[in-house]
Formats: C-alpha cells, structure tokens, sequence
C-alpha cells in the first residue's frame, strides 16, 4: 500500500493483513462519483471564505473534474492500493495536480465525508427506485385495464371467499406499491441533510460555509448537530426497513404469480420469454423470476437486519464499525432495482386465462355471502341469515349440486324470502355489482380507482 495519508505519528507500517482488513475500497469505490461531486462543492466554498486561493481552486478543480471524466469513461479504477474511495481520490487529485491538492482535505473530515457520499447515494438511488416501483404499477394498472371485466375468486385463507374484479385485486397492489413510494419520499426528507462542516466529530475551527456547500450540492438543510451528523446512520436504516417492506409485498405478489401459474389455477401464464425450462423436464416452464423475487426479499431483510446490528449499541460519534453500512447498502439497492425491474417486464408480458378462471369459479358457492346479504336487506337478521345459506350450502353439497344449478323453489325451501331477485345472486358477476360500498370490487368503484391510477401513472388506454 502507498504512504497513508495519516502516517505522520506512526514509526512503522501497517500490517499488510490489516491492510487488507480495514479496506474498503473494493466496495466504496461505488461512491467515487459522489465524492468527487462532494469534493467539487467544498473546494468551491473553500475559496468563497478565503480558505484557498482562486487560482488553488482552479487546480483543483480541474483535477476533480478530470477525475470525474476518468470515473465516466471508466479509466478510474484505484485497485486496492488505497484504504478508501476518499484517499484514493485525493491521491489520484495528487497526482493530476501536485501540491495543490494538499488542501483539499481543509476543515473535513472523512467522518463527515463519507456520510455526505452516502446521502449523496442514496438520495439518487431513491428517485432511482421510486420510477421504477410507478413503472411496475403503471404495468399492473395496464392488466387490470385490459381484463376489467374479468372476475376471480377473492380469496381468504387461500380458499374461495367472495368473488372480486381482477383489476380490484391487481389494485391492491399497486395501493401497497404506492405506499412503498411514499415511504421512500419521506425518507428522503432526512437522507436530504447536509453533514459536512461536521469534522471529526466537533465542528471546525475554520470559518466553513456549510449551507453553501448545502446550496451547491441541493440539499435542503444543513446536520444540526455535528456529533449527530457524523453517527447517523438512521437514514440508511430507514431506508432499508423502506426495502424490507417493499420485498414483503414483491414476495406476496410473486408466490401469488407461482401459485396462478401451475397448472391447478392457470389463472395466468407467464410469459416463455419470462419462464426457465427444465434441463430434465422437456414440458416445464417454470416461473423462476417469480420464484427468485420471492426469496429476494431475504437479502433486503438481512441488510436491514446486518445494519441494525452494526449501529446498535455504538458509542457516539463515528466508529469503524460503521464502515459495514456499504455492502448492506449497495446489496439491498440493487437488489430492489433488479426485483421491481424485472417484475414490471412480467407484467408487461403476462396473460390471464378468463376460462381457468371461470372453472375454478364454477361451484365454489363464493356467492353465498351475497345470498345471505341478500336475505338481510329482505329484513333477515344476519346470523338467521348466514345459518340458512350455511345449509343450503350443506344440503348442494351433498347433493353434489352447484349454487349455479337451483331452482327457484329449492331457495324458497330455505327461506321464503328469496324470490326471483335472489336467482341473479347466483352468478358470480352480480355478487359484484350488488357491492354498494366506497372501496368495494363495485365495478364503478373499481373503475374509478383505475382510472384515476390510469390518469396518475400515464397508463394510457390498453
Ligand atoms: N472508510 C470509512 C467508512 O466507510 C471512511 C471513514 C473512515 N474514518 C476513519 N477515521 N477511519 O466509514
């Protein structure tokens, strides 16, 4: 390793085995671009207050930039010489300029460095997410648009319940998704706060303007407190409970696209171009996507869990241990980048198959809580109610006959108060046109929430 930027009190060299262990940058080189930007800004405020010279911020400058041109062409690869990305800028900087990089590191800390990189990160990743989440929902509204007439069993304990809109199910997810989105942009309001000036720990002695330095780089406010600014690791924390959450509602709706896709629903197919095949197996298309955004979700919950880990119990203010808030980071963005990516492309591509859906309805007596509602409004108390459809489900069964298949007469054998009206609850649709309430499957409440995602999203018409 090259001569450390921190050597002055040491009289011999660091073990090369604590080298390699101390090291981070073979992952935080991820933030180079962050922190030159962050460079940039402080060097800019270093000469507003007279800390450098116009002419030492012209160097600098132009070696920063040089960097960042390096970082985007991909010329920029510090390798594992450097203990850091903020030593191996600084020594790349060195290198451009000379001298005159000597006074990049005025009035900072890389305390308060790093954590400006992170929230630098993590601000961009989340804008980042929040498209791709409203590209996943604007997926999901266009199916249930196209299928908006479609009826499926809803279901509660996996069983047959009532039945339900397709779109009404499909838009419990896209609720669950937009919530995700909202969290994240709440997130963002404290991952939007900037540490530098922080130091060490204690502040400068240096006359630094930190909320020009928060001006140039666009954060709306400045860390209050500079022991807080550089031990705060609850924005990342935050926002990995943000991504633990949205891998529980990518799980629940990809164990749903595996359950709908066997061959015992076939409620949908996936798309073959989004399916693996068996190298045993000839006849297998199987919904490996599905399957691997489903077990994704433990990686999020174990980089919430390994970060909470890190910070619990740590002494104010920053300590090393705080390093390993990177690879739990960076997993878990990518991670979710990847999951919510390929799930708006499943979508995109994925088919229903009314007729499954139809014969998994055909006898299911999901209707028979409309039956009993049926009887209430008649005036029927709602037990009397629910304890006659209970047997004229008993007595179909073991008849073996389907609600679809009664008479008239056989309904008023069980209550007198079913009348003609009662025989059209036996569809399965009118069930679902009878809803009445605010937020019901009523296809005109289902319609009106789709059409509003429809305007929100830019869905467009199919
Ligand atoms: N690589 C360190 C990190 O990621 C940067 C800050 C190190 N500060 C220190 N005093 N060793 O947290």
């Amino acid at each position: 390793m090259n001569k450390k930027l921190w050597s002055g009190r040491f009289d011999k060299a660091t073990s090369p085995e604590v080298e390699r262990f101390t090291a981070s940058i073979t992952f935080d080189t991820r933030l180079c671009k962050h922190d030159v930007r962050g460079s940039l800004a402080h060097v800019e405020m270093l000469a507003k207050v007279g800390l450098i010279s116009h002419a030492e911020l012209k160097r600098i400058r132009s070696g920063l930039k040089e960097i960042r041109d390096e970082i985007r062409s991909g010329k920029f690869k510090p390798g594992a010489r450097y203990e850091d990305i903020h030593m191996a800028v600084e020594a790349r900087l060195k290198q451009i300029i000379g001298a005159a990089a000597d006074k990049l590191h005025t009035g900072r800390s890389r305390n308060d460095q790093v954590a400006l990189d992170m929230r630098l990160f993590l601000r961009e990743e989340i804008e980042n997410i929040r498209t791709r989440i409203e590209q996943l929902q604007r997926n999901m509204v266009k199916v249930a648009w196209t299928n908006r007439k479609l009826v499926i069993p809803g279901f509660t304990h996996l069983q047959h319940g009532q039945p339900v809109l397709l779109a009404h199910h499909l838009l419990a997810y896209v609720e669950m998704l937009s919530r995700d989105s909202s969290r994240l942009e709440d997130c963002l309001k404290r991952v939007d706060i900037m540490p530098l000036g922080a130091g060490a720990l204690a502040g400068s002695g240096l006359p630094l303007d930190r909320k020009y330095v928060a001006k140039l780089l666009g954060f709306t406010r400045v860390a209050v407190n500079s022991i807080d600014a550089v031990s705060d690791r609850d924005f990342a924390m935050e926002f990995l409970s943000s991504a633990a959450i949205i891998g529980v509602h990518l799980s629940r709706m990809a164990e749903e696209l595996v359950v709908w896709h066997s061959r015992e629903f076939s409620f949908v197919e996936i798309d073959l171009s989004y399916c693996t095949g068996s190298s045993f197996m000839p006849q297998k298309a199987n919904p490996d996507v599905a399957e691997l955004v489903r077990a994704k979700s433990g990686r999020l919950f174990g980089s919430l869990v390994t970060l909470l880990t890190v910070m619990k119990a740590l002494p104010l203010a920053y300590n090393r241990d705080m390093q390993e808030d990177k690879e739990a980071l960076f997993d878990a963005v990518d991670t979710l980048e990847s999951c919510l990516t390929i799930m708006a492309g499943l979508w995109r591509k994925i088919r229903f198959q009314p007729a499954s859906v139809r014969e998994a309805m055909g006898g299911d007596f999901s209707q028979a809580t409309d039956l009993a509602e049926y009887l209430v409004a008649k005036g029927c108390p709602f037990r009397e109610a629910h304890r006659v459809t209970g047997k004229l489900v008993a007595n179909c069964l073991r008849k073996k006959k389907k609600f679809e298949d009664l008479k008239i007469e056989e309904l008023r054998s069980f209550s007198p108060l079913f009348d003609r009206g009662a025989m059209g609850i036996l569809s399965h649709a009118r069930g679902v046109e009878r809803k009445k309430t605010s937020g019901s499957t009523a296809p005109t409440e289902v319609m009106r929430s789709l059409k509003a995602w429809k305007k929100k999203l830019g869905a467009g018409n199919a």
